[in-house]
């Protein structure tokens, strides 16, 4: 099984669940019965200094029951309220008269989302591209370049399958190869990275394409240094931004990618099937478009690049939405308190015999994603039982490099969650699940 693959290993049914509650005595929830609030109370305003208090606010603004710590932000967000509301308003809207003039105001709604997006990234609204995710972003750039024999691409081992088998099949296809740096573990520190590209950087170089958080781990690379080596060199770089929009406060004035992806689904809380492309201005004629059809977007490379055919556009402004959500909490607030909470996790799991951390304990190479081998348990039958049992939802990887269990919490968690969860994982590697 690749070390990506997510789904399926957790499959649970809804009687076994019910029952396993009875027994461990817990709050009735069932998976999937939703919160006891199902709408959006005011967001409270950001205090100067948070405390947990307001942030259990900020966690009434999701439908997550109250008892479920989704500890799972690599691979999905939840939705907040106001954001679930937008879009099911505008779904309705359309489908209720779904001709051409009530539907101007989606087209306009597409344009706000991309000058939103533009704003959130520091970067200008003509250079982006509103996709469907970052698998999409990423293999629109791998078929876009035009790259040929004799020209190479650099890549990381632990670049997702979107930014790593996409570009070995097309180097089959076009001829151009492609170079793999390994990424080791621990995280070895930022010169590591900059030492093995410069010295991997050559004269047939011609894409940089790395992580900049990465799933399997959440090693941090040091983006605006290794755009600015590739830079130098004549040479592009994609970034694969997956796990750090809307986590990290990410600046590309300052990282100067030429490409830069990232889904909605994940971090910034958005809705599913939205993503986006940054192409920096200084590379709008490196890329070909791949996917030609009619609905263009109306600024910049949108114009050439972004006519995919009909969209959600509900959804598309609902990631708008989604922004102006953590705007409003505020970035760098949303930023030190994932923070916090993955702090919180390696220190306890650092205390747990037996356990085997793969995320880097030094605050300035990880940031939220936080993986770890439990001993010698049986992954998938972990992840269930701590679903099952304890109401905690992590990923488990199993098999392939570093496996284990990947907690990645967000802003909506609460310490408790996190205490909760190291209490349990203690629990069984001192019992067994
Ligand atoms: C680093 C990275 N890139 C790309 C993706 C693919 O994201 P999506 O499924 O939204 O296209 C993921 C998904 O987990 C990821 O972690």
């Amino acid at each position: 099984m690749s070390q990506h693959s997510l789904g399926g290993e957790l499959r649970f049914s809804r009687r076994a669940f019910a029952r396993s509650l009875a027994v461990a005595g817990a709050a009735a929830w069932v998976p999937g019965a939703g919160s006891a609030s199902a709408e959006a109370k005011p967001l409270p305003v950001t205090p100067s200094n948070p405390n947990e208090a307001f942030w259990e606010s900020v966690r009434e603004q999701f439908l997550m029951p109250p008892g479920l710590g989704v500890m799972n932000a690599a691979n999905l967000c939840p939705t907040p309220l106001p954001v679930v509301e937008a879009q099911e308003r505008l779904t309705r809207d359309m489908d209720r008269d779904p001709s051409f003039p009530n539907r101007i105001k989606l087209g306009e709604g597409r344009e706000a989302t991309r000058k939103l997006l533009a704003e959130f990234l520091r970067v200008t609204a003509g250079e982006i591209v509103l996709t469907r995710n970052t698998s999409e972003g990423n293999n629109l750039v791998s078929s876009g370049v035009d790259l040929k024999e004799g020209e190479e691409v650099l890549l990381f081992s632990d670049n997702h399958p979107s930014n790593l088998d996409a570009w070995k099949s097309k180097s089959r296809r076009f001829g151009f190869g492609v170079q793999i740096i390994e990424q080791i573990n621990p995280h070895p520190g930022d010169a590591y990275y900059l030492d093995t590209v410069a010295k991997q950087l050559t004269a047939r170089t011609r894409v940089l394409a790395f992580t900049h958080l990465t799933s399997t781990v959440g090693d941090l690379l040091p983006a605006r240094e290794l755009c600015r080596m590739a830079r130098e060199k004549g040479v592009l770089t994609l970034v694969d931004g997956a796990q750090s929009l809307g986590l990290i406060d990410v600046n590309l004035a300052e990282m100067q990618p030429d490409f830069y992806t990232a889904s909605a689904h994940k971090w910034p809380c958005g809705p599913k099937e939205v993503g986006v492309l940054y192409i920096n201005k200084t590379a709008h004629s490196r890329i070909w478009p791949s996917i030609i059809s009619a609905f263009p977007g109306s600024t910049g490379i949108s114009k050439s690049f972004e006519s995919f055919g009909q969209r959600d556009e509900p959804a598309i402004i609902g990631f708008g939405e989604a922004l102006k959500f953590q705007s409003k909490i505020g970035r760098k607030q949303i930023e030190a308190r994932s923070r916090q909470l993955c702090q919180a996790l390696i220190e306890g799991l650092q205390k747990i015999d037996g356990v085997k951390l793969w995320t880097s304990t030094e605050p300035t190479r990880s940031h939220s994603v936080v993986s770890f081998l439990p001993g010698n348990l049986d992954i998938p039958k972990l992840a269930a039982a701590l679903y099952e049992k304890d109401h905690i939802a992590g990923a488990p990887r199993p098999g392939g490099q570093r496996s284990g269990l990947r907690f990645s919490p967000h802003f909506y968690n609460l310490h408790s969650e996190v205490d909760h969860a190291l209490a349990a994982v203690r629990r069984y590697m001192a019992r067994g699940v």
